[in-house]
C-alpha cells in the first residue's frame, strides 16, 4: 500500500527560489474567502483536540482588537509523536507560509513559533528560515507589496509536556510558569498578552497551505465526511518499519497501518495492544484492528485519534511495567495546579508499584476511582486524559492483572 501524498507533496526545505504562491493566492482571495475555504474543507486541528480550524480562524477574525497574534504549536511533547519534527525538518518553508496565511486571514501582525526545546535540529532550521525571510522581505513590513505587515519570533520550549497545551504555552511565551489557564476566556478572545490569539499545530498549518495550493475540490475528495483529508501517522513500537506515514482518512484500518506501513510486528510476536493516539489515549486490542483510521472510527472503538501517534505493543512486555512507565510520565509532567491531578497521579504511580506483587479487586477499584476524580476535577487535558491508558489496560486485561496472589502475573513469553 502506498502513502497518499498530500501534505508530503512538494515539500520545501529551502527558502531560496520559493515563490510563496499560496500566500500570494491568499492575499488575492482576501481574508473572508480564505477563511471560508478552510471552513468548507472541514480541516480539524491536528494537535490532538481536533477543533475545526476554519471556525477558529473565523472567530479570531471577528474579534475586534488593536492587536492579534498567531502561535504555531511545535511543542510536540506527546510520547510517540514526531510528525511536527518531520515537517519542521523537511517542510519548514510551508510551515512559515501557513503561519503567514493564518496571520493574514485573522489580521495578526505578530506571531510566535514555539518549538520543543529538545528539537535542536528543527530549531536551527526554522531559525534560518526566519532570518532568510526577514532578509528577503517575506517577513516584516508590506509583505509582497500587499500592505500586510508581519513579524515572527521563535521560542524554544522549556521541556514541559504541559506547555503544549495552548494556554500553558501562552503563559510560557509570556515568561510565566507553564501552567494552564482557566477557560473561558479562550485564546481566540483573550490569549497572548490578553489579545485574540490563534494557536495552531504545525501539521494543521501545512494542511491549510496545501488546501489553498491543491484546491478545495481535491481536498474534499480525500477522507470521510467527518475526517477530511490526510493525516501524518507516527508509527512506533514493536514494528519492523517505524516512521511518519501519510494516510488518507477512511482508506486504511489500524491493522493495515501496522502491516502495510510498519511491515508487521518485529520477530513475529503476537500483538498485545496498540495505542492509537499517543499515551493520553485508551489502548485497543487485536480484536479492534479492523477499525478504520478516522476520528469517528477510533472514537466508536472507545479511544481517540489524538496527535496521530500509533504505538504498537507486542506480547513480550510486562503490563505493569508499561503502566508504570506511563504513570511516571504523568506524575512528572503534572503542573501541580489541581490537587487531584498532582496528588492522584502520584498515588496511582505508588499503587502500581505495589501492584508488582499482584492487584486485588479493591486496588483496581481505587485506581479507577482516582482516575475518575482526576478526570472530573482536572483543569486541562493533561489531567483529564492521564488515566486513559492505565484505565483501559485494566478494563481490557484486568483478568491477567488481578488476584494473582503474589505471583508475577505477566511473564515475558519471548
Ligand atoms: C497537555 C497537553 C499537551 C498538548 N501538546 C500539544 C502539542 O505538543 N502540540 C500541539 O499542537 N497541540 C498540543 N496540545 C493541544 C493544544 O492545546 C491545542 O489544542 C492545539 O495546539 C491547537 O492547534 P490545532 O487546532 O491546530 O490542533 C496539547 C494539549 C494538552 C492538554
Ligand atoms: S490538570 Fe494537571 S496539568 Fe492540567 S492544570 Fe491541573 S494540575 Fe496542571
Amino acid at each position: 500500500m502506498e502513502e497518499t501524498l498530500f501534505l508530503k507533496k512538494d515539500m520545501k526545505k529551502e527558502l531560496s527560489n520559493y515563490e510563496f504562491s499560496n500566500l500570494k493566492k491568499a492575499l488575492k482571495l482576501g481574508r473572508e474567502k480564505v477563511i471560508d475555504i478552510i471552513k468548507q474543507s472541514g480541516l480539524k486541528g491536528r494537535g490532538g483536540a481536533g477543533f475545526p480550524t476554519g471556525l477558529k480562524w473565523e472567530l479570531a477574525y471577528q474579534e475586534e482588537a488593536d492587536k492579534k497574534y498567531i502561535i504555531c504549536n511545535g511543542d510536540e511533547g506527546e510520547p510517540g509523536t514526531f510528525k511536527d519534527r518531520y515537517l519542521l525538518e523537511n517542510n519548514p518553508v510551508k510551515v512559515l507560509e501557513g503561519i503567514l496565511i493564518v496571520a493574514y486571514a485573522i489580521g495578526a501582525d505578530e506571531g510566535y513559533c514555539y518549538i520543543r526545546g529538545e528539537y535542536l535540529g528543527p530549531i536551527n532550521i526554522f531559525e534560518k528560515v526566519i532570518n532568510e525571510a526577514e532578509a528577503t522581505g517575506i517577513l516584516g513590513e508590506n509583505i509582497l507589496d500587499s500592505g500586510f505587515n508581519f513579524n515572527l519570533y521563535l521560542v524554544k520550549g522549556a521541556g514541559a509536556y504541559v506547555c503544549g497545551d495552548e494556554t500553558s504555552l501562552i503563559n510560557s511565551i509570556e515568561g510565566k510558569r507553564g501552567r494552564s489557564r482557566i477557560k473561558p476566556p479562550y485564546p481566540i478572545a483573550k490569549g497572548l498578552f490578553d489579545k485574540p490569539t490563534v494557536v495552531n499545530n504545525v501539521e494543521t498549518l501545512v494542511s491549510a497551505v496545501e488546501i489553498i495550493n491543491q484546491g478545495l475540490d481535491k481536498y474534499l475528495e480525500l477522507g470521510t465526511e467527518n475526517s477530511r483529508g490526510t493525516k501524518l501517522v507516527c508509527l512506533s513500537g514493536d514494528v519492523n518499519q517505524p516512521g511518519v506515514y501519510e494516510v488518507e482518512f477512511g482508506q486504511v484500518t489500524l491493522g493495515e497501518i501496522i502491516e502495510q506501513f510498519g511491515k508487521g510486528i518485529r520477530n513475529y510476536v503476537p500483538l498485545k495492544f496498540l495505542v492509537p493516539g499517543g499515551i493520553s489515549t485508551q489502548v485497543l486490542t487485536p480484536a479492534e484492528l479492523n477499525v478504520p483510521y478516522t476520528y469517528e472510527g477510533i472514537a466508536s472503538a472507545g479511544s481517540a485519534l489524538g496527535s496521530g501517534a500509533v504505538i504498537v505493543v507486542d506480547e513480550g512486555h510486562d503490563l505493569v511495567d508499561l503502566m508504570l512507565n506511563v504513570s511516571r510520565f504523568f506524575m512528572d509532567e503534572t503542573c501541580g495546579t489541581c490537587f487531584p491531578c498532582r496528588e492522584g497521579n502520584r498515588q496511582v504511580y505508588h499503587m502500581l508499584k505495589e501492584g508488582k506483587e499482584g492487584f486485588t479487586e479493591k486496588d483496581v477499584e481505587l485506581i479507577k476511582n482516582v482516575g475518575t476524580t482526576i478526570h472530573l476535577a482536572a483543569r486541562c487535558g493533561l489531567g483529564q486524559t492521564s488515566l486513559n491508558f492505565i484505565g483501559s489496560v485494566f478494563d481490557k486485561f484486568g483478568d491477567e492483572l488481578k488476584l494473582k496472589g503474589g505471583e508475577h502475573y505477566v511473564t515475558s513469553k519471548y
